[in-house]
């Protein structure tokens, strides 16, 4: 057993992104152009990006819901992973910033797997639960101050065995100082206690980057 928990300093981090991201000329452009930005900050990690991309392959995904397009740079990971016949639904209501996302899509040539549809997220979720579930996988990164809505309506559209990964359930490090109480700090720390509790689901939180959990819908409710 090993308890010794490494801190992520910026020469480690440095270390990690040299040995452990294959991050290619596109995405490093994408990465630069969006961290020049305002709100550059809001796009995952280069690790991040590798990982979900990663979850896709491994997992054999065929459809996706991307809740939070931003500039594009987590779907065009995740894209990339699918195979020809995959499908991603990307949700935002910012078309400055799916603008460029769709421009990188169409450089990386997978724009043909991806529909954009510009809307709030948490409305269009509801509509889809009216039909039967069917996403492989869901990744939840918007809108934070109504993340237990989103808990709740995302498993309702996912598969049975499917895959719910749940981003920034860290905040900054703010869920766990009993001092901060702003509405976003609570929202995730009330989902994170749902989650952990939650007998459908199996789970992971992951402490990587803002922390990220993964949850499995069981097969049976
Ligand atoms: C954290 S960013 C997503 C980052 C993206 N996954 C990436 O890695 O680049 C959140 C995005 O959610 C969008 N957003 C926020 N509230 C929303 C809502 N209610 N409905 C749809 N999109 C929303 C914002 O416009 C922003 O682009």
């Amino acid at each position: 057993m090993n308890s010794r928990h490494v801190p992520i300093t910026d020469e480690l981090q440095k270390y990690l992104l040299n040995v452990g991201v294959r991050e290619d000329s596109l995405l490093a452009r994408l990465r630069d152009e969006t961290l020049a930005m305002r709100f550059g900050h809001m796009q995952v990690s280069p690790e991040q990006g590798q990982f979900l991309a990663f979850l896709v392959d491994l997992l054999g995904v065929k459809s996706i819901l991307e809740i939070g397009v931003f500039t594009g740079y987590s779907s065009l990971c995740m894209a990339r992973a699918l195979p020809e016949d995959g499908v991603l639904l990307g949700l935002d209501n910012q078309k400055k910033f799916t603008d460029i996302a769709q421009a990188y899509w169409q450089e990386a040539g997978v724009d043909n797997k991806i529909e954009l549809k510009l809307c709030d997220a948490l409305a269009e979720i509801n509509r889809l639960r009216k039909k039967a579930p069917n996403f492989d996988m869901i990744f939840l990164d918007a809108d934070k101050e109504r993340y237990p809505a989103y808990y709740e309506a995302c498993l309702a559209i996912l598969k049975p065995g499917g895959l719910l990964v749940v981003d920034n359930v860290l905040w900054y490090g703010n869920v766990a100082k009993a001092s901060v109480t702003e509405p976003i700090t609570e929202a995730i720390r009330f989902v994170n206690e749902t989650i952990v509790t939650d007998k459908r689901v199996e789970m992971v939180m992951l402490p990587f980057s803002d922390g990220m959990t993964l949850v499995k819908k069981k097969l049976q409710q």
